[in-house]
């Protein structure tokens, strides 16, 4: 991919960049993990809590089908896809956003000759938003300077969303992820939401233990330098206070020296450990990944998923030596490193992770058509009584 124009814009420093891509403190595109700070992360868990239970039921879920029908998104994955593609797909759905797509780029006129750039400014022209994966970092960046610079010329310009770049960012995964790990921290009883049952008792055990992100120890395991959603996540948890992270991965795939300066500047205390076995029983959240053989594909290496080291393979030995109220999760697709054995493991997150994708994505497009606003009010006229109830109760 030739981004040779962009080039200037692309290697600032990515605080210089971040002004670009939000008007009026709103997000007009979303393209790094750095553009969310605490009270956006605080706002996008309470907004997709709340899209969550408007869509149960046909009247709230009619409320929100008819907020957007007259949007319509652009998902352009010409990298695989399963989970972001269709929680993005049944996003637009939930708020009545129509969808066209391009998973291919040989169906598209990119295989006649076309430049990407010319085929991102014929999609904003059919479309209000693009969801974009490539496998080229820098590509959704420089998507959103064309879309920033036809803005300068009074000309037609949609947010973009980066649904994966490369080995670099996946910020709307990081969002699920961190969106994830709100809802579990939160120890509250799946029966019962408005009581602390569960979290009374794991204190008896754990007298240390506190709600929320802050004050936790985050294990990441596998690939983490190529591993997208551990670069995005690891960036919006070091948003939280007292935050230690522990990173697993063979020794060629270890911490990239950006992202652990990164991490270092915001105050999170940084280990990197060679073995799961050394960590799992110190860690509050266990984010696992699978190596990304894709990116050796010229190489021997990359013709599929090879054999996982055992040292990093959560064993169901392993995940039981985990605390107990802590937590694993995986961004998906798995290969070896979670046997399907530890899925009935309580601490098992990651399918309920993935299902919270669609909550959350449906909350950021809902933000990005400034349409959270009616959301909330919305939510407080139907729940009011509801949730006054809760709180006299708890
Ligand atoms: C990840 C991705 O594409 O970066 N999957 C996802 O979006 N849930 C992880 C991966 O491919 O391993």
């Amino acid at each position: 991919m030739d981004l040779t124009a962009y080039e200037r814009r692309l290697d600032r420093p990515t605080r210089v960049k971040l002004p670009e891509f939000q008007t009026n403190g709103r997000l007009k595109h979303v393209i790094f993990a750095d553009q969310f700070d605490r009270p956006m992360l605080e706002n996008f868990n309470n907004l997709s809590n709340i899209v969550r239970e408007l869509a149960r039921d046909r009247e709230t879920q009619l409320f929100l089908h008819n907020l957007l029908p007259q949007k319509r998104a652009m998902l352009y994955f010409s990298q695989a896809s399963t989970r972001t593609f269709l929680s993005f797909t049944a996003a637009c759905q939930l708020l009545g956003m129509s969808i066209a797509e391009i998973r291919d780029p040989s169906v598209s006129s990119e295989y006649k000759g076309e430049s990407p750039f010319d085929s991102m400014r014929m999609f904003s022209s059919y479309s209000d938003l693009v969801v974009m994966r490539t496998p080229s970092a820098g590509f959704a960046e420089a998507c959103a300077y064309l879309m920033n610079d036809l803005d300068k010329f009074n000309e037609r310009t949609v947010p973009i969303v980066n649904g994966g770049s490369g080995a670099d960012e996946h910020p709307t995964q990081a969002l699920l992820d961190v969106h994830t790990i709100q809802r579990s921290f939160e120890f509250k009883s799946e029966r019962d939401s408005s009581r602390w049952a569960q979290f009374d008792e794991y204190r008896k055990m754990y007298p240390d233990l506190t709600r929320g992100p802050d004050s936790k120890v985050y294990g990441f395991c596998g690939d983490i330098r190529r591993g997208r959603t551990v670069h995005s996540l690891a960036s919006l948890l070091a948003n939280f206070s007292d935050v230690t992270m522990y990173f697993v991965s063979p020794p060629d795939l270890g911490l990239p020296v950006a992202l652990r300066e990164s991490l270092l500047g915001k105050g999170v205390k940084v280990f990197e450990h060679d073995t799961l076995n050394d960590i799992v029983q110190n860690v509050d959240l266990l984010y696992m990944t699978r190596i990304q053989w894709e990116h050796d594909k010229d190489t021997a290496k990359g013709s599929g998923p090879a054999p996982v080291n055992a040292d990093f393979i959560l064993t169901p030995e392993l995940a039981d030596r985990m605390k107990s109220y802590a937590r694993i999760m995986h961004p998906f697709p798995r290969n070896a490193e979670i046997p399907p054995e530890v899925d009935h493991n309580p601490r098992a997150m990651y399918f309920p992770q993935a299902r919270n994708g669609m909550w959350v994505r449906a909350a950021l497009l809902a933000h990005l058509f400034d349409v959270d606003g009616l959301i909330v009010s919305h939510h407080r006229d139907v729940f009011s009584e509801y949730h006054n109830y809760n709180t006299a109760s708890s």
